[in-house]
C-alpha cells in the first residue's frame, strides 16, 4: 500500500499489521533513546491548512522519532494565504524531492486529490467532514489494548456525527476489525443515508449506554455548522452528554474515549474526561506509535 487515505484502504490483515506494529513501537517509547534509523534520509512533510494539536505534534513526534527529516507546514503564515493553490503547493513539494506528505485539509478529498500530483506517500490527516484514518486506527489500538480483541466489541459512538471525520473512519475500521458500532445522536446530527452505514442507530443514550464496551463522545463542531443543529448547549448535554450518571449506566469494564479537542461541560463532564475510566490522555501517547507504524509501514518497511 502507498498511500492512506481512507480507513476503507484498509482490509483486516492491513488493519492488524498497523495494530501490531504500533505495539512494537510502543514498547521503543519505554527505552531511553526512543529513536529508530528506519527512515533516515527519508522526508516527510506534515501539510496542515486546519488547526491540530494532537494529530499535528504525534505526527512530528513519530517521524522524528524514525529518524525522518520534517517540514512543518502550516497554510497559515505561507503563500496559501497569497491565493497558492493546493496544487501549485504540491508541485513545490514535488520539486523538493519529500518522501510522504501528512495532510490536514478543510475540503473532504484534498488527500485523494493531492495523491495525484505528488510522487510520495499520502497519509490522511482528517479532510473536511470526510475521514481521519489514523484516528480510528489508534482508536482501535486503544480500544484493543484495554479491553482485548476487537471482535464482537460493542463501541457507541455519540454526538455530532454529522459533521465527524471521526465517526465515519471508526465506523469503516471497526467494521472490518469485526466489532458492533452504533451511533447515537440528536436526530439532526445524524448523516442523512446513514442507514446504508455499517452501524445501528439509537437517538436515545440512555438505553444504549448498559450495552457498550467503549463509548466514544464527539465534539460538537460548531465551526462547521451554519445554523442550529439543537436548542441549547444545555438541552443538547442534557439529552447527549456524558455525566457522572450516565457512566453508572456502563458495564464496569467499559471504558469511555474521546478523539479531542473535547468541550468539557458540553459533552462530557470533567469529571468524566479526568476519571480513571477515561482513556482521553493514553488515545493521545497510542497516537504517536500508531503513527510510527504508518509511517513505517508506508514509507520504510515491506
Ligand atoms: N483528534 C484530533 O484530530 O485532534 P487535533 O485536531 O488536535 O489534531
Amino acid at each position: 500500500m502507498k498511500h492512506l487515505l481512507s480507513a476503507a484502504d484498509l482490509d483486516l490483515d492491513a488493519a492488524t499489521l498497523v495494530l501490531d506494529t504500533a505495539t512494537e513501537m510502543a514498547a521503543m517509547a519505554s527505552r531511553e533513546v526512543k529513536k529508530l534509523p528506519t527512515l533516515r534520509g527519508r522526508t516527510v512533510v506534515n501539510l496542515f491548512y486546519e488547526d491540530s494539536t494532537r494529530t499535528r505534534i504525534s505526527f512530528e513526534t513519530a517521524a522524528k522519532r524514525l529518524s525522518a527529516d520534517v517540514i512543518n507546514f502550516s497554510a497559515k503564515g505561507s503563500s496559501v494565504e497569497k491565493g497558492e493553490s493546493l496544487k501549485d503547493t504540491a508541485l513545490t513539494l514535488q520539486a523538493m524531492g519529500i518522501d510522504g506528505v501528512v495532510i490536514r485539509h478543510p475540503a473532504s478529498g484534498a488527500p485523494n486529490t493531492l495523491s495525484q500530483w505528488v510522487d510520495g506517500s499520502i497519509l490522511n490527516a482528517g479532510d473536511g467532514t470526510h475521514e481521519h484514518p489514523t484516528q480510528a486506527l489508534l482508536d482501535a489500538y486503544t480500544m484493543r489494548s484495554r479491553l482485548g480483541q476487537l471482535k464482537g466489541l460493542r463501541v457507541a459512538i455519540v454526538g455530532d456525527v454529522l459533521h465527524s471525520r471521526v465517526a465515519r473512519s471508526n465506523v469503516l475500521l471497526l467494521r472490518t476489525l469485526g466489532a458492533e458500532v452504533t451511533l447515537v445522536g440528536p436526530p439532526t446530527l445524524v448523516p442523512v443515508g446513514v442507514e446504508d452505514w455499517p452501524a445501528t442507530v439509537s437517538y436515545d443514550l440512555d438505553s444504549v449506554l448498559p450495552g457498550t464496551d467503549a463509548v466514544m463522545m464527539l465534539r460538537v463542531q460548531r465551526e462547521r455548522m451554519g445554523q442550529a443543529y439543537f436548542p441549547s448547549a444545555r438541552e443538547y448535554s442534557r439529552r447527549y452528554g456524558l455525566d457522572n450518571r450516565r457512566v453508572k449506566l456502563l458495564p464496569e469494564h467499559a471504558i469511555i474515549m474521546h478523539p479531542g479537542p473535547m468541550i468539557r461541560g458540553m459533552e462530557i463532564a470533567p469529571e468524566v474526561a479526568d476519571s480513571p475510566r477515561s482513556t482521553i490522555v493514553e488515545q493521545v501517547a497510542n497516537g504517536v506509535s500508531v503513527r510510527m507504524a504508518c509511517l513505517y509501514l508506508l514509507l520504510g518497511g515491506k
